[in-house]
């Protein structure tokens, strides 16, 4: 049956594809915008405070995507305030608007990720795992606890804990492929850090199954089922586009561009991640292997 989904981030790299998924099924969007003239179908939206409430009726789910870009721009003092902002306080204001509207979504699937669980060797982790240190990760926790207002009213509340999202179009894959394509990529730091990563194909089918599946609630990894290390992602990648792979990126010169803690955070840190939940409620991956995603994305 088609249904109505509100959606935050809507021009994003997750958002894009989303609605170009589901467009297809008969689905309506009610994009979640801010700064602009909402259109007819939109909702008007300031981060940091509560949708009229009005805007929720006829909604069956809000996916909330939304938040400034992690890997944009060094981490100084005033970008992690927006990144924390753009999450944290607009996700609880969001949700304490849910709350308390008269008639709301029965369903929030909210952005989350794995930089939950830190630095953390070969231990695999799952939804169960204890979360990690560091500003993602307190991040991360930070922002699933904003959703408490909405699932104190019996919203059931899925916080999709992203791996590294595969997709030409965007995001770590896209800023990769140029050095590759020119034969001077290679692994970062040691390369023995594990890499989590998912095609964005398999993302917004994991949104979907969020959506539908009405058992579905809490932490929810979305990784592939295979994890590699760094080097392995970097020898996949390689194989995959005939290039070589024999310049490795140090730790130290990672550290210069991005700035320890960032470098830190997205590229030296090891998630041994596995996707627990999704396979337990039967969430089949159509990219579980690096050369099925490369095969389907750089075709
Ligand atoms: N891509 C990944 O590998 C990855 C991994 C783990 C987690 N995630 C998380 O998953 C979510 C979706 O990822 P994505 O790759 O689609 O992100 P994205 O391409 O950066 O898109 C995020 C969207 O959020 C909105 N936005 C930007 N700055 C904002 C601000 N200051 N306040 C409120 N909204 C703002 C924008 O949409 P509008 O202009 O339409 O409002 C933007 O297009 C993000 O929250 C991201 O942190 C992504």
């Amino acid at each position: 049956m088609p249904r109505t989904l509100a959606i935050s981030g809507a021009s994003g790299l997750v958002g894009q594809a989303l609605q170009d998924h589901l467009r297809g099924r008969g689905d309506e969007f009610r994009p979640l915008v801010r700064g602009t003239q909402p259109g007819p179908n939109e909702i008007p939206w300031k981060p940091g405070e509560a949708v009229e409430a009005r805007h929720w009726e006829g909604v069956d789910a809000l996916v909330h995507l939304a938040g400034e870009n992690i890997a944009s721009g060094r981490w100084n003092a005033s970008r992690k305030e927006r990144l924390w902002k753009s999450r944290v306080e607009a996700t609880r204001a969001l949700c304490e608007g849910l709350a308390a509207a008269p008639r709301r979504p029965r369903v929030l699937v909210c952005a989350s990720a794995i930089g939950i669980y830190g630095d953390r060797g070969d231990e695999v982790l799952r939804e169960t795992s204890a979360p990690g240190e560091g500003f993602l990760a307190e991040l991360a926790q930070a922002w699933e606890s904003a959703c408490d207002p909405a699932r104190a009213v019996g919203i059931r509340v899925v916080h999709l804990r992203f791996g590294i999202i595969l997709s030409k179009d965007g995001g770590a894959l896209a800023k990769m492929l140029t050095p590759f394509r020119f034969g001077v990529g290679g692994r970062v730091g040691s390369g023995h850090q594990y890499w989590s990563w998912v095609s964005l194909h398999d993302v917004v089918r994991a949104i979907e199954f969020a959506i539908e599946r009405d058992d579905l609630h809490g932490p929810v990894n979305v990784v592939s089922p295979t994890c590699p290390t760094n080097r392995q992602f970097t020898e996949a990648l390689g194989r995959a586009l005939g290039r070589p792979t024999v310049l490795p990126l140090p730790a130290f010169a990672a550290k210069l561009a991005l700035g320890s803690e960032m470098a830190e955070g997205l590229l030296l840190a090891s998630a041994r991640v596995e996707p627990q939940a999704l396979l337990e409620s039967g969430f089949q991956f159509e990219h579980p292997t690096l050369a099925q995603a490369f095969g389907a994305i750089l075709e």
